[in-house]
């Protein structure tokens, strides 16, 4: 089972959002997945309470119970884990970063949005794990996501080569317990999503229809 966690100690940064359309792309493409949501928010959790699908399966657990979750997931024949986990939570997000194959930072492309991504890459850095910084809800129009990745580059972390744009979709598919690409198949949400699935996959050396279908 691949595991990755969504990290970031900044609220609002979209790691509930990522963390869903990750999860719903891949039940999506026929592969178990599963959601352990460590936030006591539990947006991920109300969210699954919204969907009418069946899967991805989604877990509320407190980050304690971490370890004993990922083995119910693996029992079950889980093929992907995704972990959304909550801001303001050094302890918690450390768990998932070292319980994780990959850690995605999501991080909006404002100044003091990178300023504060620093803690979070220093706390999950102790993990040794691979680190990508994903831009998210970047302005559609403008050069916001160029300055952003300069100022990101500074950093000296990996930059994920997908980025989110700012998407009504985004956010309204959550409403109703989808995805974008459930919400507004063929729209740019879903395609941003999609993209950011298979680079998740290419990472994980997880195959998907889309590399199936490149090798065919
Ligand atoms: N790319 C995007 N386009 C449009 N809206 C977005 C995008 N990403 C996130 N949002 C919206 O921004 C808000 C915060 O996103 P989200 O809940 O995913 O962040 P979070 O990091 O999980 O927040 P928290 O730290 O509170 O858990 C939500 O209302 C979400 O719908
Ligand atoms: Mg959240």
């Amino acid at each position: 089972m691949k595991t990755v966690a969504i990290i970031s100690q900044k609220g609002g940064a979209g790691k509930t959002t990522i963390a869903l359309h990750l999860a719903t792309s891949a039940a999506l493409e026929g592969r178990n997945t599963a959601l352990i949501d460590l936030d006591p928010q539990a947006s991920a959790a109300n969210w699954s309470d919204r969907r009418a699908a069946d899967l991805p399966v989604v877990l509320s657990a407190h980050a304690s119970r971490l370890a004993h979750e990922m083995k119910r997931v693996a029992d079950m024949d889980g093929e992907l884990l995704i972990i959304d986990t909550a801001p303001h939570s050094d302890s918690a997000a450390l768990e998932a970063a070292k319980a994780a194959d990959m850690i995605l930072v999501p991080c909006r492309p404002a100044i003091l949005d990178i300023e504060a991504i620093s803690n979070t890459l220093d706390l999950v850095r102790t993990t040794g794990k691979p680190i990508y910084v994903v831009m998210n809800a970047v302005a559609p129009q403008g050069n916001e996501a160029t300055e952003a990745a300069d100022a990101i580059a500074d950093l000296e972390v990996n930059v994920c080569p997908v980025q989110l744009r700012q998407r009504v979709a985004f956010s309204r598919a959550l409403i109703g317990g989808q995805s974008a690409q459930e919400f507004e198949p063929g729209g740019k949400a879903a395609q941003e999503a999609a993209s950011l699935h298979e680079f998740m996959c290419a990472h994980l050396n997880l195959p998907t229809s889309e590399t199936q279908r490149g090798a065919a």
